[in-house]
């Protein structure tokens, strides 16, 4: 069902890692509304996966020369002024989906992440980049503003102040850049290694339990705009009902008994 034919994704699996690549090389992989659908389609099927079928996802793209260049200037330029709420609407629904898929996902960045490209990064678990990457959210050089999350995303990676300067200014950051400014976690010579090391990564999900993997991200991705009051009533509700699975009993039987844990949820 995952494993459909899209016109502008490439979709595989392996060892239970599913990797999204965006298709659209010659034109730097722009974000077209059909790509956005598509992309909300495989997204929402993602979000109804067990863990027994899927450990992670990775969200990368063809090409060595961008990640996703933004959203697709083309299009753009023909849409009426009143369908630019329904285009941020779908490209925000999209970004958000990420967050709700119950498995870690990482995009993995090579070339050109701006504007809607550098959004799209920015909604997974976390990023990596190889040394050629450059980031940034130019969309004030096109007489607009970010419109898929990027306005509140770029000032949770990286502050407030941070996310105003490269926004106002439409500055563009390198790998090393971004990596300093703690918008990517690490960066890589190319991109075979970061997608092997993305990989690896989210295989030692499997020795960890993977309701604690869900339950850990549902309650960061809840708590993480609430006062600290609330955050730690989602946590407590979050550690009460992990507290009845399967998954602590074995964890904490394999540890006093000194084996390691089968976790089956
Ligand atoms: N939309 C549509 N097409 C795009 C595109 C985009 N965002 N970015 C690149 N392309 C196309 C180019 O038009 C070109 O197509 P043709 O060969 O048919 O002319 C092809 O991709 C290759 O691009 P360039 O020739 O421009 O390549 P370059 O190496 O000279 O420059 C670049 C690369 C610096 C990334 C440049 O393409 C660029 O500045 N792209 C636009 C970046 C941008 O402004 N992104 C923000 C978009 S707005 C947005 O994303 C809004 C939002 O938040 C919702």
């Amino acid at each position: 069902m995952l494993l459909k034919e899209y016109k502008n994704l490439l979709v595989t699996k392996e060892d239970k890692i599913l990797t999204i690549s965006i298709n659209r090389p010659k034109v730097l992989n722009a974000l077209n509304q059909e790509l956005l659908s598509e992309l909300k389609t495989l997204l929402t099927l993602i979000t109804d996966t067990d863990f027994k079928d899927l450990r992670g996802v990775i969200l990368t793209s063809e090409g060595e020369k961008a990640f996703i260049a933004g959203a697709d200037i083309k299009e753009m330029d023909g849409l009426e002024d009143d369908k630019a709420s329904d285009f941020s609407a779908l490209g925000q629904e999209v970004s958000l989906l990420f967050s709700k898929v119950k498995v870690p996902v990482i995009a993995c960045v090579q070339g050109y992440a701006l504007g809607g490209g550098c959004e799209m990064a920015m909604s997974a678990d976390w990023i990596y980049a190889t040394e050629n990457a450059i980031f940034g959210l130019p969309e004030l050089s096109l007489g607009l503003i970010p419109g898929f999350g990027g306005t509140k995303r770029l000032a949770q990676f990286v502050g407030l102040a941070k996310a105003k300067e490269l926004i106002f200014t439409g500055g563009k950051w390198t790998a090393a850049d971004a990596y300093k400014n703690l918008l990517v976690n690490k960066v890589f010579a190319n991109k075979e290694e970061m997608l092997s090391f993305a990989k690896k990564q989210l295989l030692k999900s499997e020795r960890q339990s993977a309701l604690g993997v869900f339950y850990s991200k549902k309650t960061m991705e809840e708590s993480y705009f609430c006062n600290m009051q609330d955050s730690m009533s989602i946590e407590k509700k979050s550690f009460s009902a992990i507290f009845s699975s399967k998954d602590k009993r074995t964890g904490i039987k394999a540890f006093l008994n000194k084996e390691k844990p089968n976790f089956q949820y």
